[in-house]
């Protein structure tokens, strides 16, 4: 088929559709280009940069008519960094486009129509995260030096962006990426080159209790031995007294996961506190926890009302990671059986519940389409579920096991939704109607957007 435009043409488009990916979306002659930095319903003048079978890709070069929503970015190296995609949107505007890619995800993929999508409740818009995994590298950094940096990768590429002042993270972790920075860059450390899988240090990852103020520092090393860790661990620390845990986790593969399998302390703490409404959570480096922490009690308030308990029934909270879900639920229900593959979460799930003195949880160790089987074969009867599945969606083992169980009403919370209106067309086949979707903002300035969905069964087959 020809295409109706060439790699390095320049062309007018007028911008209709924010795609997820956060690239605006216009057509010449019904062929789609992708732009980023665009807003739906600005028209504009694009360099084509990539062309595809069924899509084109288009860099910006003039705005002809900017949209009432364009914003200024707060960010100084916005343009450069892959962080953020939304930042020159008005954050009101953000919030209707991230409900619209709801929306046309559960029409064009799902094939549901009609179906009951609310407006996005907004976050707390700056400085939200409480978690940073940064790569580090050797360039020049934000002051022109060569030295140690870190920041996000520019999109696309692995080159790093210096920043150590993300506008998205929380304030205390730039402090301690900035303070750690420094200190490798006097210690002389080995940094980590993937080109040739040589070098010391790969990456660093930064949590915070937002609640406690507490903080988590983990070096990621290529090898097992840390010579200076717990030098460089103790002059952090020394210099941010809210560090309370300093780790060291052994990544030796050529690959691009972050984290290896083998965690050591190096000084203080294995865990770190933080709290989602009155519950209080221990959190170890390995573990899921959503990142924007005074939105996840938003996302759990409406998983509770979807839920609608009576504080008798059995619920499966599948995907439980350290239990957040579980225990927020489980003071409503009669009891809780929580799935989760990595150990660690499951640990600290069991110390979470006695942590929060709530006695009627279960936690189970395991992928949710080995585990789950088993719990029907032993003849567990739910009345409720709460799916939260990682971004590639439930396995389609495990929506059969709904197919064939049935359980009264299901909760799916999405972080994706591609493989969110996949898995609602299937639960929908198997006799369940999608009653409502709740979209939650968890991820202001990026294009990423939460979904809470209620599901109930409409017939018994
Ligand atoms: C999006 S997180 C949700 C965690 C939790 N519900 C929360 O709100 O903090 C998904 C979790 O599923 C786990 N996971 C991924 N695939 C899994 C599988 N097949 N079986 C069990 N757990 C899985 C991940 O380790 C992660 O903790």
């Amino acid at each position: 088929m020809v295409k109706p435009v060439k790699k390095g043409e320049i062309v007018t488009i007028e911008l209709d559709n924010l795609a997820y990916g956060g690239e605006a979306v216009g057509r010449v002659d019904n062929f789609a280009i992708f732009v980023a930095g665009g807003i739906p319903g600005e028209k504009v003048k694009v360099r084509i940069t990539e062309v595809k079978k069924r899509y084109g890709r288009g860099e910006l070069i003039e705005i002809l008519n900017p949209s009432p929503f364009r914003a200024p970015a707060s960010c100084d190296v916005y343009t450069g960094c892959g962080g953020c995609q939304l930042q020159h949107v008005e954050y009101k505007e953000q919030l209707k486009l991230k409900r619209q890619i709801v929306v046309d995800a559960i029409e064009r993929i799902g094939g549901l129509k009609g179906v009951k999508v609310h407006s996005t409740l907004p976050s707390n818009q700056d400085f939200y995260r409480n978690k940073a995994q940064f790569p580090l590298g050797v360039g020049k950094g934000v002051d022109g030096r060569e030295e140690i940096i870190t920041g996000f990768y520019a999109p696309g590429t692995h080159k790093i962006v210096p920043n150590n002042n993300c506008c998205i993270q929380h304030p205390l972790i730039n402090r301690i990426v900035r303070k750690t920075l420094k200190i490798l860059n006097e210690e002389g450390v080995s940094i980590y080159d993937e080109r040739v899988h040589k070098g010391l240090l790969r990456h660093l990852l930064v949590r915070v209790g937002v609640c406690t103020n507490q903080a988590m520092l983990v070096f990621v090393t290529n090898g097992q031995e840390f010579p200076k860790g717990k030098k460089i661990a103790q002059r952090v620390m020394d210099e941010v007294p809210e560090l309370v845990s300093v780790l060291q986790n052994i990544n030796t593969q050529r690959t691009n996961v972050i984290l290896g399998q083998k965690t050591r302390l190096i000084a203080g703490k294995e865990r770190i506190i933080d709290y989602i409404g009155d519950l209080k959570f221990e959190i170890s480096a390995q573990s899921f926890f959503q990142v924007n922490t005074l939105q996840s009690k938003v996302l759990y308030d409406r998983v509770l009302k979807y839920a609608n308990l009576s504080g008798k029934e059995i619920v499966l909270d599948a995907y439980c990671g350290i239990g957040t879900i579980s225990l927020y639920l489980a003071q409503h229900a009669g009891v809780v059986h929580g799935i989760e593959v990595v150990q660690q979460a499951i640990e600290d799930a069991e110390q979470n519940a006695v942590l929060n003195g709530i006695k009627n949880t279960f936690f189970y160790t395991g992928l949710v389409e080995e585990i789950l089987p088993r719990l029907v074969e032993d003849n567990v009867k739910f009345d409720v579920v709460v799916v939260d599945p990682p971004r590639k969606g439930c396995h389609t083992d495990v929506l059969k096991v709904f197919g064939e169980t049935k359980p009264e009403r299901i909760v799916y919370v999405s972080c994706n939704p591609t493989t969110l209106a996949r898995d609602l067309a299937v639960l929908v086949k198997y006799g369940y109607e999608v009653i409502e979707v709740q979209p939650v903002d968890m991820f202001p300035h990026t294009y990423h957007v939460e979904s809470v969905v209620l599901i109930k069964r409409k017939y018994m087959g």
